[in-house]
C-alpha cells in the first residue's frame, strides 16, 4: 500500500513516504516513525503509564505529556512519581528526558504534534442534567476546543479517555468548525490498563482496540494508532473496528467486570446465611472454562475510579435512547456494590455485641486495590464513613495512601474526630478492638498476628473484607473472625 496516499490527510507523516509498507506488520522498521511527535493531553494514571510505555518501545517516536497541573507535571519530572505502579518508575527513568517529556506547555504539545491522545478525566457529572449519572465531558471537549484553536498542522486525534458512544462524533464536529485549514481524524483508543498491574497490561494487552471512521481516510489512520501498537503487540490482538463500536466496547467491557463483582458478592451474602464458602463456590464455578477464574473473588466490594462512573454513564445511555429497562438492569450492578459495603458493617457491628460507638477500628488498606495509591471510590471510604457514622473511632494504615488523602476523603483533619492515621499496621492494631482488611496488600499475609492479638482489646475481632487472610490459623491465635461470605 502507498502510504503517501493513505496520508492525503495526515500529511506531517512525510516520513512514512518512501516506504512500502503493509500497514500493522511487524516487518514496520522503527525508523518509520524517525520525527513522529505524539502528544498527549492529561499526565494522570493513564497519560502517564501509557505514553511511557509507548516511548520505551518506540524510541523514534517524540512523545510529550501535557497538563494543566503543575504539581502533577512537576511530580512526573521527579523521582517521586505521582502515581505509583510497579514497574513505571523504571521505564519513566530510563525514557524521560530522551523520548519522554513532561510539561505544563499545553499549547506547545499540541502545535508540534502529528497524533494527539486525549487522556483527561471524563469523571460522573455532579449538576445538571444527568446528574449522578452522565459522564462529564468538558474536560474533553475543551481539549478539543484547544486542538481546534491551536492549530499546528493536520492531525490525529485519539480519544483515550473513557467517553459516551458517540462523542467521537461531538470532538470531530469542534475539530471541524476551526477554520485554521487543518485537517483532522478522530480515532478511538480506549485503554484497558487495570491500576495496580497497569505496566504488565500494557506491555501484554490481551486486545488493543482501534476504532475510526469508515471511510479511507478514517481507515488509513486507524492503521497509523494500530501501527504504534504493533511495535510491541501481536498482530492478532489490534482490533480495529469502526468509531462506535470502540466507544461502547469501553464501557461494555468494564460493566461486565463489575456485574461479575457484583454477583459474586450477591452469592457471598447467601453463603453467609447459609454455611456455604464463596472462595470455594468461586473455585467451582470459575473451573467452567465457559465461565472462568478470574473476577470472581468477592470482596467488600469493587471501587477504583471506572467500574462505578461507566455503569452510570451506561444507564444514562440506555435511558437517553429510550431503553429503561436495559437502565435499570445495570444499575443493579452498582445497587449490588453498595450493598455489599453497608452489609460489610452491619455485619461489624452484630458481631461486636451490636455497637462499635467509641470501639477503636484498626483499617488496614485504604486504597481501592492493592499496589496502587489510588483511594477513588475505594469501598474503604464508605465502610469508613459507615464506621464513623456510628462513632466509632478509626486508626487507619495503608502503604500507599497519603494521610492527607485520607483525610480529605473523609471530610476530617489529623487529630480532629475520630480518625488517626498510624505508621504500620501494628500502631493501628495496638487497644483495638477490631480490625478491618480493606485492601489486600501483600504484606498484610506476613504480619505477627499473635503479637498483635495481645495487644489488642478482647475479645479481639478481626473482618477480612477481602479473604486474603488464613482464617483457621487466626482462630487458633484467638480472634473472632468474619470473612466476606464465610458463614
Ligand atoms: P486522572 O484524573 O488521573 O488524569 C487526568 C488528567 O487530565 C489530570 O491530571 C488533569 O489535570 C488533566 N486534564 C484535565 N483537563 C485537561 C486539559 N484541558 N488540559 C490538560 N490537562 C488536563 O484520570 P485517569 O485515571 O488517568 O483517567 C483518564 C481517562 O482514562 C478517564 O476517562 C478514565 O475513565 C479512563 N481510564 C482510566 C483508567 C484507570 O485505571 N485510571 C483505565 C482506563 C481508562
Ligand atoms: C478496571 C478494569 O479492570 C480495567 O480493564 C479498566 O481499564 C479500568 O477499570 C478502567 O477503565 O479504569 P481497575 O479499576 O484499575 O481496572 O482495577 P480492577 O482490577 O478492575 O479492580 C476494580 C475493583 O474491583 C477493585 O476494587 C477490586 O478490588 C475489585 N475486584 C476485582 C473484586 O472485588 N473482585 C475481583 O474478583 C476483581
Amino acid at each position: 500500500m502507498d502510504l503517501l496516499k493513505l496520508n492525503c490527510h495526515t500529511g506531517n507523516f512525510l516520513y512514512f513516504k518512501s516506504f512500502r509498507i503493509k500497514y500493522g506488520s511487524r516487518r514496520f522498521l522503527p525508523q518509520k516513525f524517525l520525527g513522529m511527535k505524539i502528544c498527549c493531553i492529561g499526565a494522570g494514571y493513564v497519560g502517564g503509564p501509557t505514553m511511557a510505555m509507548i516511548a520505551d518501545k518506540c524510541e523514534d517516536i517524540q512523545v510529550t505529556v501535557v497538563d494543566l497541573n503543575a504539581e502533577r507535571v512537576d511530580g512526573w519530572n521527579s523521582d517521586d512519581l505521582p502515581v505509583f505502579e510497579p514497574g513505571l518508575t523504571e521505564i519513566v527513568l530510563r525514557r524521560r528526558g530522551k523520548n519522554l517529556f513532561f510539561t505544563t506547555a499545553v499549547e506547545d504539545g499540541i502545535r508540534e504534534a502529528d497524533v494527539i491522545f486525549i487522556s483527561v478525566n471524563t469523571p460522573t457529572k455532579t449538576s445538571g442534567v444527568g446528574a449522578g449519572k452522565a459522564a462529564d465531558l468538558r474536560y474533553v471537549e475543551s481539549c478539543a476546543r484547544q486542538i481546534a484553536e491551536v492549530g499546528g498542522g493536520d492531525k490525529i486525534v485519539v480519544e483515550k479517555s473513557t467517553v459516551p458512544v458517540r462523542t467521537a462524533h461531538s470532538v470531530q464536529e469542534i475539530l471541524s468548525s476551526a477554520e485554521n485549514g487543518h485537517s483532522y481524524q478522530v480515532i478511538s483508543n480506549p485503554e484497558f490498563l487495570a491500576e495496580g498491574t497497569a505496566m504488565k497490561d500494557l506491555e501484554k494487552p490481551d486486545r488493543v482496540l482501534v476504532g475510526g471512521t469508515v471511510t479511507p481516510e478514517g481507515r488509513a489512520a486507524v492503521d497509523v494508532i494500530a501501527s504504534i501498537y504493533a511495535q510491541w503487540v501481536p498482530q492478532e490482538r489490534i482490533i480495529k473496528t469502526n468509531l462506535w463500536s470502540s466507544e461502547l466496547s469501553k464501557l461494555t467491557a468494564n460493566a461486565f467486570l463489575a456485574q461479575r463483582v457484583s454477583s459474586i458478592n450477591s452469592i457471598s451474602a447467601l453463603c453467609e446465611a447459609t454455611g456455604a464458602d464463596v472462595d470455594e463456590v468461586s473455585h467451582a464455578i470459575g473451573a467452567d472454562s465457559r465461565i472462568g477464574p478470574k473476577f470472581l473473588k468477592s470482596s467488600v466490594g469493587f471501587g477504583g475510579s471506572c467500574f462505578q462512573k461507566d455503569i452510570l454513564n451506561l444507564t444514562y445511555l440506555c435511558e437517553h435512547f429510550g431503553l429503561p429497562e436495559i437502565a435499570e438492569y445495570w444499575t443493579k450492578v452498582v445497587e449490588m456494590n453498595d450493598l455489599q459495603k453497608k452489609r460489610f458493617v452491619t455485619r461489624m457491628i452484630d458481631a461486636m455485641f451490636n455497637t462499635v460507638s467509641e470501639k477503636k477500628i484498626a483499617v488496614l488498606g485504604y486504597a481501592f486495590k492493592k499496589d496502587t495509591n489510588d483511594v477513588r471510590e475505594s469501598p474503604a471510604i464508605d465502610v469508613c464513613r459507615y464506621l464513623l457514622d456510628e462513632t466509632a473511632e478509626l486508626r487507619v494504615y495503608d502503604p500507599k495512601v497519603e494521610p492527607e488523602t485520607i483525610l480529605s476523603t473523609l471530610g476530617t483533619k489529623e487529630g480532629e474526630d475520630s480518625v488517626s492515621i498510624c505508621k504500620d499496621p501494628y500502631e493501628a492494631c495496638e487497644g483495638s478492638h477490631a480490625i478491618a482488611v480493606l485492601t489486600e496488600w501483600d504484606e498484610f499475609n506476613d504480619l505477627d498476628f499473635a503479637k498483635i492479638h495481645a495487644q489488642m482489646k478482647q475479645p479481639a475481632f478481626l473482618f477480612d473484607g477481602r479473604n486474603v487472610l488464613d482464617l483457621k490459623a487466626l482462630e487458633e491465635i484467638g480472634f473472632r473472625t468474619y470473612g466476606i461470605g464465610k458463614g
